[in-house]
């Protein structure tokens, strides 16, 4: 049985007095994980303040073992932090950042032999989905930017539409059941049994009030939650939704 996971990615948003937010989310619970990725600068005063209530994550690692890299942070760092997860691939980094399949891959491998569980992010563009590539895209995503060893620890795939991130727009529920069972397939015939115990989330305006039916559909073990992932207010219901489940 995969364990639920709600998880916020706070992008480039957070001081430290938006910390206090954390007692007010919904805890950790035996069948559903709450995760908070703040920005780096927040991830051990987060790691503190969550008590072991809320599991923490970085956004970002770099490939490579510690060394002359200015401005990055390692697995190994993040790990150091007491932070369990890292999310890769977000398409935010892959476009502003020029971030490719291959150093995806790179970075999960990495995640990975550092101890930490990487959220690896993938999902087609507004024209992709029109043109009727968007499976095709996830397939070549999967196939490029998975490590051959990420079934060896715990490992997460987000599946967010490019076109579905902060615009309020989201998939038809068809279209996700779709995307999520393109997924799974993949991983069962690359990795075995193991390919069952992979986490998938949905993400991409999912808020309050379109939860619940995203987590029904089949395959969509939770969700990659930005904006409503700010407030409690917001984060708390999407989190009830998905215990609910
Ligand atoms: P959103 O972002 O929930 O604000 O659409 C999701 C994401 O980028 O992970």
């Amino acid at each position: 049985m995969r364990q639920k996971l709600a998880a916020g990615n706070w992008k480039m948003n957070g001081t430290q007095d938006q910390l206090g937010m954390l007692a007010q989310v919904p805890p950790s619970q035996p069948g559903c994980e709450v995760l908070i990725c703040p920005p780096a600068q927040l991830l051990i005063p987060a790691v503190q303040q969550a008590l072991g209530r809320l599991s923490i994550g970085a956004q970002d690692c770099h490939a490579q073992a510690p060394g002359a890299h200015t401005g990055d942070l390692s697995a190994s760092m993040i790990a150091d932090t007491g932070a369990r997860y890292v999310i890769l691939g977000h398409s935010e980094r892959r476009q502003a950042h020029g971030e490719t399949d291959a150093l995806i891959q790179a970075k999960a491998a990495a995640a990975i032999d550092a101890g930490l569980c990487p959220i690896i992010c993938i999902g087609e563009s507004h024209a992709q989905r029109t043109n009727g590539q968007a499976l095709d895209v996830i397939q070549d995503q999967l196939r490029l930017s998975l490590p051959d060893h990420l079934t060896q620890a715990p490992s997460v795939i987000a599946y967010e539409p490019i076109w579905a991130i902060g615009t309020g727009l989201i998939p038809s529920l068809d279209q996700i059941t779709k995307a999520h069972s393109a997924i799974r397939a993949h991983l069962r015939q690359r990795f075995g049994a193991p390919g069952n115990d992979v986490r998938l989330l949905y993400g991409g305006s999912v808020k309050p009030d379109n939860a619940a039916q995203i987590f029904a559909c089949p395959e969509v073990d939770g969700a990659l939650v930005g904006g409503a992932s700010l407030s409690a207010e917001d984060f708390g219901p999407i989190i009830t939704a998905l215990a609910a489940a």
